[in-house]
């Protein structure tokens, strides 16, 4: 069964457009530095859920909804990988909920759906299952600046070039910056990055704010919860995406000052969503944060 999975994935990516995530690296490092900081607890149930006992148990996961939504019976998940901002980039970003979340739902109200149904006792342990991979990726999800914008299909309409390749902002944010920094990705590269984004966040250049990452964590209340990480993501539409507008990154290399610019933005945000991921998860496990270390 697994092996098919991998298989499906393997061979579907080819036909994907460069849309709308994380790539697999981003993701990948997300789940790992996530599985750093979970309490033993929380480990052991959703090893239990994902019936995976091994490290990788949840970055093996962790795209699982970007291939989901391209097949016959996940269609209706699309719109839950991202939510659009009606904003006015860059002189005003902010997101608004009943404004900007769909009527085919969006990311926060997925987070809400998936949060209660990992949780749930009268499920079937195949729709729990679904529930914790659909968080693990959105968790992530949310935190690429340009899943929170509304703007030029938030950003996948803006060519640029990138290392002399045409491709397009949201696909920089996705791809491209994270592959430059970490290598084509693989678990091992992510596991990589995610020891560094890690420590980081243990004992060093993240170590007096990551407390502060975690304010407003309501499990009651995920709406409010991933709001404030929409809003906080949004935030850098304005302030790192396209500071100049979005006119002035079109047709554009973004290998060069753009890309040095941005990847510490792109490393804060990951940071920011593993360890976000693994208080959610060990809120859901034990009704704490309680970050172990
Ligand atoms: C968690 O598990 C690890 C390895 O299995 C063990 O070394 C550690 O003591 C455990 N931590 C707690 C707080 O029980
Ligand atoms: C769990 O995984 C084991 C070994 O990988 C497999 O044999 C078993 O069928 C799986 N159980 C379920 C419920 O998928
Ligand atoms: C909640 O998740 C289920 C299973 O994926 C899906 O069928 C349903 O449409 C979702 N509901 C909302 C409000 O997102
Ligand atoms: C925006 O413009 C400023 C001032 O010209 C420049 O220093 C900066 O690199 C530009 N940023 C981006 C992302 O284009």
């Amino acid at each position: 069964m697994k092996m098919h999975i991998s298989t499906f994935i393997v061979v579907s990516a080819s036909f994907l457009p460069s849309v709308f995530c994380w790539g697999s690296l981003g993701h990948y490092t997300v789940a790992y530095i996530a599985s750093n900081f979970v309490t033993n607890a929380t480990q052991a149930k959703f090893q239990g859920i994902l019936n995976d006992t091994s490290a990788d148990y949840l970055a093996s996961v962790a795209t699982y909804a970007d291939s989901y939504r391209y097949t016959d019976e996940g269609g209706y998940s699309k719109p839950f990988h991202y939510i659009d901002a009606n904003d006015n980039p860059p002189a005003s970003c902010g997101v608004d909920y009943s404004r900007d979340c769909g009527s085919e739902g969006c990311i926060v109200s997925a987070i809400n759906n998936y949060t209660e149904r990992v949780q749930s006792s009268t499920l079937s342990s195949a729709d729990v299952t679904l529930a914790a991979k659909m968080l693990v990726h959105f968790i992530g999800d949310i935190h690429q600046p340009l899943h929170d914008e509304n703007l030029a299909v938030g950003g996948n309409d803006i060519p640029v070039t990138f290392d002399g390749k045409p491709t397009n902002l949201h696909a920089v944010w996705d791809t491209s910056i994270p592959e430059k920094y970490a290598g084509k990705a693989s678990l091992e590269g992510a596991q990589t990055w995610a020891t560094t984004l890690s420590t980081a966040i243990k004992s060093g250049s993240y170590k007096s704010s990551a407390k502060s990452w975690l304010a407003g964590m309501d499990i009651s209340d995920a709406v409010t919860s991933s709001m404030i990480w929409a809003t906080d993501s949004n935030s850098y539409v304005c302030s790192s995406v396209m500071p100049n507008g979005s006119t002035e990154t079109e047709n554009v290399d973004l290998s060069g000052d753009y890309y040095a610019e941005a990847l510490p933005i792109i490393q804060l945000q990951i940071a920011k969503a593993g360890y976000r991921l693994a208080a959610w998860l060990n809120l859901i496990a034990t009704g704490s944060t309680c970050i172990q270390g």
